[in-house]
């Protein structure tokens, strides 16, 4: 009996097509993002549920669900708007698809951390609208990032591939992480342990958040840390919105108590406040991050590997062991 399986947005079509193949499989045509209620539909019916970032599997949502409902295969690695704790009380194992969009995202992130301090999204913006009269000394000029020291916040796969791309610009790198990674990586990423978040604030001159979005890191970017930073520093985040206080980043970045932002993610996604919208030292990008057709499809594959496994009787290779241990 092959599982039946809903999936809750549209996918790659080569993803769905081999879904289709192998699985019981039920899509979203339109792509319409699901309400509460169809969400609570698919949980009742599915014997395996395959929701994205743009879904709220809330305690409410799993309190719908079936007794057949026996996996949530989730396409994308954060895992922040599942209620992990309410499926493990369902015994019902959640998995994501780690490391294959750790590159894209990286690669990301060194774009807004060249983009922010050099200007080049406002300079496009200039050259558009027709303002642009020529090469000046002292026209449009931004912040070198050659030699400056770049502080990850998260140095997990992805704050490790961004710190082997900025080793390459000859850029310092610190990280704050709470566990230290083992001595011989920090050597071959050049990568310093900052135990000390607020210390490790105080001296960067760019900000790079990677951390996953937990209860702990909600709002862990707040208005007292905000203040640590300089002047001159440039905060980076393609991990969650809610990590920020997004209002107290605003409210820093129209003070000019921080020098500009670069985000691929929001609080209220997709709706970004109109005092951000205005501002000029800021690069604002669409959550963007894994948006690849490699990496979708590899999203997409990892998806397919953990449902297969798992309807073998296995243990799926990726699940997320928060509230299993
Ligand atoms: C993207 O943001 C993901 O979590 O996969
Ligand atoms: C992403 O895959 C990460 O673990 O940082």
């Amino acid at each position: 009996e092959r599982p039946k399986t809903i999936v809750t947005r549209k996918l790659p079509a080569q993803v769905e097509a081999r879904m289709a193949e192998l699985f019981d499989a039920e899509f979203n045509a339109d792509d319409t993002p699901m309400s509460e209620d169809a969400l609570k539909n698919a949980v009742a019916r599915a014997d395996v549920l395959v929701p994205t970032l743009t879904d709220d599997i809330s305690k409410d949502v799993l309190a719908s669900a079936g007794p057949q409902l026996r996996l949530i295969a989730n396409f994308g690695v954060g895992v922040d708007h599942i209620d992990l704790a309410a499926a493990r009380a369902r015994d019902i194992p959640v998995t994501n698809t780690p490391g294959v969009l750790t590159e894209d995202t990286a690669d990301m992130v060194m774009g807004l951390i060249i983009s922010v301090p050099r200007r080049l999204a406002e300079g496009e913006k200039f050259v558009r609208a027709g303002k642009w009269r020529g090469w000046a000394p002292t026209g449009m000029l931004g912040h070198r990032v050659n030699g400056k020291k770049l502080g990850i916040v998260g140095m997990g796969r992805i704050g490790q591939a961004i710190a082997r791309r900025a080793s390459g610009f000859g850029i310092a790198i610190d990280y704050h992480n709470r566990h230290r990674l083992p001595e011989a990586v920090e050597q071959t990423l050049g990568a310093t342990w900052r135990e000390n978040l607020d210390d490790m604030l105080a001296d960067i001159d760019i900000l790079s958040i990677n951390c996953p979005y937990t209860a702990e890191t909600h709002h862990l970017l707040n208005e007292k840390r905000l203040g640590l930073l300089g002047r001159d520093v440039y905060v980076i985040n393609a991990a969650r919105g809610e990590i920020i206080n997004e209002e107290a980043l605003t409210d820093a970045l129209e003070k000019g108590a921080i020098a500009g932002a670069g985000l691929d993610v929001y609080e209220n996604e997709p709706d970004i406040g109109e005092r951000l919208l205005a501002l000029e030292n800021v690069v604002l990008l669409p959550h963007l991050g894994s948006a690849t057709f490699e990496g979708r499809e590899a999203m997409g594959d990892k998806v397919i590997a953990n449902i297969r496994i798992w309807a073998d009787g296995h243990r799926p290779p990726d699940q997320v062991l928060e509230g299993w241990a």
